[in-house]
């Protein structure tokens, strides 16, 4: 097996990236972003602190109420991340955050139309590594559940479950028929990661905006992304000047 570190320059042109190859026989080869590398120009060596596999996420926005959560994933992912928003999601978000669709397109590296049947992304061969549905409508998970792909983010969470990539749906509906909660024991046995956009009160949010952070924060976690949108239970509650 043998590795070797390389650069790679956003395609918004922002930032460069180290990414560290590694080739492992036979034919074999996975990639991951560099953080924190530490380089040595004396011994002409380097070592990382970490490295993330996930470097491409697709980020689905569908109309459920939660849009937040979707725009706050995008500005929150340091890594690849292609927008796909639904006609719905494009009519409620202006309602929801203020903000039009171009205004949240502009937060991710591409843009895809969500009825761009012929898109890379709709093929099993597209080379992303995870897909997050922020917020997914009980429509859009519907569908998802029972194989349906009739728009691009139906499709794309489709190849993710077929090609047993990372797809991560956070719905937001209450209350739940049996219908929604057997979809979703369906995705769940299927390998998707189901989270209900549920936050949580133990890290003692002082505004929206931090029960935001922590939903967001719970979606990193699950694309093993570095992030400290939250405080982590540490065995008590923490103290108002902690918080
Ligand atoms: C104001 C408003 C809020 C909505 N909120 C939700 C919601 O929280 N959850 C949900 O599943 N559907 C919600 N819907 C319904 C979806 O927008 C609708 O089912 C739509 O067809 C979803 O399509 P999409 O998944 O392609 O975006 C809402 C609709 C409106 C008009």
């Amino acid at each position: 097996m043998s590795s070797c570190l390389d650069t790679c320059q956003d395609s918004d042109k922002s930032r460069i990236r180290w990414y560290l190859y590694i080739n492992a026989p036979p034919g074999g080869r996975a990639r991951g972003v560099v953080h924190r590398l530490v380089c040595s120009v004396q011994s002409k060596s380097f070592t990382y602190l970490s490295i993330s596999t996930t470097v491409h996420v697709v980020v689905g926005i569908t109309g459920a109420s939660g849009l937040r959560y979707g725009v706050r994933l995008l500005e929150c992912l340091r890594c690849e991340r292609t927008v796909i928003m639904s006609a719905d999601a494009a009519r409620l978000v202006v309602g929801e955050t203020g903000l039009s669709k171009e205004d949240i397109e502009s937060k991710a590296t591409s843009r895809l139309d969500n009825d761009d049947m012929r898109a890379p992304l709709a093929s099993g061969s597209a080379a992303f590594d995870a897909m997050v549905v922020v917020p997914c409508s009980m429509s859009t998970l519907s569908k998802v559940a029972c194989g349906i792909g009739d728009n691009l983010i139906t499709r794309a969470a489709s190849v993710a479950l077929k090609e047993r990539r990372r797809l991560v749906l956070v719905p937001r509906e209450t209350p739940l028929s049996a219908i929604h909660l057997e979809n979703m024991w369906r995705l769940s046995s299927a390998g998707a990661v189901v989270m209900p956009a549920c936050p949580a009160f133990y890290p003692s949010p002082e505004s929206v905006d931090d029960m935001v952070d922590f939903v967001v924060g719970r979606v990193l976690d699950q694309l093993g992304l570095e992030h400290s949108l939250y405080r982590r239970w540490s065995g008590d509650y923490p103290t108002r000047s902690q918080v």
